[in-house]
């Protein structure tokens, strides 16, 4: 028995790593490994919503039932994002979006030699950042993936970022791993998902989504 609580709501997500090209072979990415994101993807999609989910490149299959969309820059993402945006009802950005990317990445494969190398690299837009900043928002939520002051870290980032909701967890329990626990931070407080496989922790984040947005 489930409870579908997302009947009819559109659901656009960002899951998986961002890869930054280097030179035609290479890049910077991270230990992300998409299987938060892909598990809230089909917790929504259980509960009834139309689910979108752009994602960077992981070993995953999609989700059943949703809409999948691959990038790999976090330029990309942002260009994915908004184009869906407009559609959504509620925005859940679970990628880990790199924070740099490379200014000046090479054609070809970079030839070494004995010489010391310097890579240039710009900030990204912050595409969550971004879509909160705008006229009308959808309901969106936030991940803090801290390796240390978990909650006073994420708090500043739900503010910053204007958040109704962040999910915070720590990088050791969570990246890579099978199992997450998380903390939910939103006006009411805290709220502590337990450790549990990710799509439970999924399903029971879904559950607060649905609540926290139809209580907006
Ligand atoms: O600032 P930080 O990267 O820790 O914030 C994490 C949250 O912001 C996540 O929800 C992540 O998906 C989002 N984010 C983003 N674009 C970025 C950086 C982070 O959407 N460039």
């Amino acid at each position: 028995f489930q409870l579908k609580l997302l009947v009819g709501k559109r659901v656009l997500i960002t899951a998986g790593p961002t890869f930054e090209r280097i030179d035609a072979v290479r890049g910077i990415t991270n230990s992300s490994s998409g299987k938060m994101g892909y598990a809230i993807a089909r917790a929504a999609w259980e509960s009834g919503a139309d689910v979108v989910l752009i994602s960077g490149e992981t070993a995953l299959a999609t989700p059943l039932g949703c809409r999948r969309i691959d990038v790999q820059s976090a330029e990309q993402m942002l260009q994915a994002v908004d184009a869906e945006v407009d559609e959504a009802d509620i925005f859940i950005s679970v990628a880990a979006v790199s924070d740099y990317y490379v200014l000046n990445p090479s054609e070809q494969k970079i030839k070494k030699d004995a010489h010391i190398l310097t890579l240039e690299l710009g900030p990204n837009p912050d595409i969550l950042a971004n879509i909160t900043a705008r006229d009308n928002p959808p309901f969106c939520v936030g991940f803090a993936a801290e390796s240390e002051n978990l909650l006073e870290y994420a708090e500043a980032k739900r503010r910053r970022k204007k958040l109704p909701l962040l999910a915070a967890n720590l990088v050791q329990n969570a990246m890579g791993a099978d199992d997450n626990e998380i903390i939910l931070l939103d006006d009411d407080g805290e709220t502590r998902l337990t450790r549990a496989p990710k799509l439970d922790v999924a399903r029971r984040l879904i559950a607060h989504i649905a609540r926290l947005y139809q209580k907006r």
